[in-house]
């Protein structure tokens, strides 16, 4: 890709966008960026030396994490999509460190309450709802079809998983991991950390980082 100055990249007010990774969620996450009327994608970043110069979805990965402090992309945001939680915090830290802010990536067909509110770096995929008075923190995934009803409090770097239903009031707190089609219980506590395995029914809270599955949950690692 040819160099482009910062004042180039911003055509027809849509805001350029580096998607970070370049793995399976990545590759998600760029199909919706790339769906965003508002948005710009300039490129991919993946830390994996061996990606530089590959093309996916027609957009080119540039480089690695240092390529972000080069001034032809200060005037992008970046979109952390990495699922993992862990690596996802320590990728944000390094945009961070350059100065980058983040935009949310949301599928244009999620359907995301008018009093709904979508943290920074936030990613709502295909299908996704997010209703009234729901708070997703930043950095957090609400994956394809998942459902956070009204109300609900996900915490920054958060993962409701394809499939997964949280009801009403549901608190999942920060990196914590609600797997595929899982089911949480109105007004429960997912503490930071846990994972609910996939296809669960989450009937009481979950204490920060166990490990629990079944109908109903019951814990499989941990407290
Ligand atoms: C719960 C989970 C994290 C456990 O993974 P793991 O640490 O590799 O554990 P194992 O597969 O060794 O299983 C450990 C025990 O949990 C049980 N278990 C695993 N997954 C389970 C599930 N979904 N429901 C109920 N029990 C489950 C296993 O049968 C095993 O039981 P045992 O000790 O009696 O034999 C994983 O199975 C899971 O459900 N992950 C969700 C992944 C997901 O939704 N990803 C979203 C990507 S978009």
């Amino acid at each position: 890709m040819k160099p482009t100055m910062p004042a180039e990249l911003i055509r027809d007010g849509a805001q350029p966008i580096l998607v970070y990774g370049a793995g399976g969620h990545g590759r998600v996450v760029l199909d919706a960026a790339l769906r965003v009327p508002g948005l710009r994608v300039v490129g991919v970043v993946d830390d994996d030396p061996k990606r530089r110069g590959e093309s996916i979805l027609g957009v080119d990965v540039l480089g690695g994490a240092s390529i972000l402090s080069e001034p032809r992309f200060g005037a992008c945001r970046v979109v952390v999509a990495i699922g993992d939680a862990a690596a996802r915090a320590e990728a944000v830290a390094r945009v961070e460190a350059v100065g980058l802010r983040f935009d949310a990536v949301i599928h244009p067909t999620a359907f995301v309450a008018r009093e709904a509110s979508i943290g920074d770096g936030a990613m709502i995929l295909p299908m996704a709802v997010v209703h009234t008075g729901a708070e997703i923190g930043r950095h957090a995934i609400v994956n394809t079809g998942a459902i956070v009803e009204h109300d609900c409090w996900i915490g920054e770097f958060a993962h409701v998983s394809p499939g997964a239903c949280l009801g009403g009031g549901v608190r999942v707190e920060r990196a914590a991991h609600v797997g595929i089609g899982a089911c949480v219980l109105p007004s429960l506590r997912v503490g930071a950390g846990a994972m609910v395995a996939a296809g669960a029914a989450v009937i009481a809270d979950v204490p920060p980082g166990a490990v629990v599955g079944g109908v109903p949950a019951r814990t499989l690692k941990g407290e």
